[in-house]
């Protein structure tokens, strides 16, 4: 499809429109952690990086990891999170923002950084659960250093579309299909950031495992403010009506013009996708053709 030449160009090209991008997206927001959100797992290894509480580190060793999550569910919304990950040598380190449903029939929609040796980029896992059955995964090679900064993460979850972004570039695209048989996240979800052990498959298909010399690893979060619905009921009607922006037509398609473009400069950093992984399925999913704009 390109040259190679052409490819090194493009993604190039693509580091530098995100940084540009970071220069006029909205900057994090100052809210403090506890307006929406609590700890909720490794409280020892959690520690906040200023007294207004408006970052917070969580921490992997030996011993444990950590996890917070929002203190509410949410039925749709426009949710954000900045991240600065694990810096230096972070391989099997599995570093999460997500939303989750939390019962047996699981809806969730994941942003996963895999970690790395040095001199090594880190990917970007996504994920789409909804009515248990996930499968669905892509992965991107991220084309900056999410070590050296805080970056934008986003997930748009309306009754059309569940759109992914970073620093305001979309990378991917889950539509409302239950017109044609696919299930689509329905249920109230919580908002969660974590960190784990994930040497098992994170890194080159878990052959590489973490050092633990360098233990801790600290990844770090802040822009604790809440775009959402929250709602405790499966279609919550009224986190579905317009009177909430994301929820607007502007918000039910990936938009023509730079959005289309920007992503397609994305999906050139695509690592994996199992819309076109033939061998796992034969017969694409029924979804893919209308979540791709290529
Ligand atoms: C890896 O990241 C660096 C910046 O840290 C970037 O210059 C390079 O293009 C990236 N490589 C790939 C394959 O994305
Ligand atoms: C998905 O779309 C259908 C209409 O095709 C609608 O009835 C349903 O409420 C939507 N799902 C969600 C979670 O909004």
């Amino acid at each position: 499809m390109y040259s190679h030449h052409q490819l090194v160009l493009m993604i190039t090209g693509t580091a530098l429109l995100l940084h540009l991008i970071g220069l006029v997206f909205p900057a994090a927001g100052d809210t403090v952690f506890d307006s929406h959100y609590a700890i909720d797992y490794g409280q020892d290894h959690v520690k906040f990086l200023d007294p207004q509480k408006t970052r917070v580190q969580l921490s992997l060793d030996t011993v444990s990891g950590a996890r917070f999550s929002s203190k509410v569910k949410y039925g749709s919304g426009f949710f954000n999170m900045w991240i600065k990950l694990p810096a230096g040598d972070s391989a099997g380190v599995v570093t999460a923002f997500y939303l989750r449903s939390g019962d047996h029939a699981l809806d969730e929609v994941d942003f996963e950084f895999l970690g790395n040796r040095p001199g090594e980029n880190i990917s970007i896992q996504t994920n789409v659960f909804a009515n248990g059955v996930g499968n669905r995964e892509q992965k991107l090679v991220l084309p900056f250093d999410p070590t050296a900064d805080y970056h934008d993460y986003r997930i748009l979850w309306n009754p059309h579309i569940i759109m992914m972004y970073i620093d305001g570039v979309p990378i991917r695209v889950f539509k409302n299909n239950t017109a044609i048989g696919v299930d689509y996240p329905s249920k109230p979800m919580q908002i969660l950031a974590s960190i784990w052990n994930g040497d098992y498959w994170a890194t080159d298909g878990g052959r590489t495992k973490i050092d633990w010399s360098h233990a801790p690893f600290s990844a770090q979060f802040r822009s604790f403010d809440v775009d959402g619905c929250s709602s405790s009921s499966t279609h919550d009607q009224d986190c579905a009506s317009t009177k909430y922006w994301w929820n607007g037509d502007k918000f039910w398609e990936l938009e023509e013009g730079s959005p289309k473009l920007w992503y397609k400069a994305m999906r050139t950093l695509i690592t994996y996708d199992y819309c076109t992984d033939t061998e796992r399925y034969p017969v694409p999913p029924p979804e893919c053709p209308s979540n791709s704009y290529l």
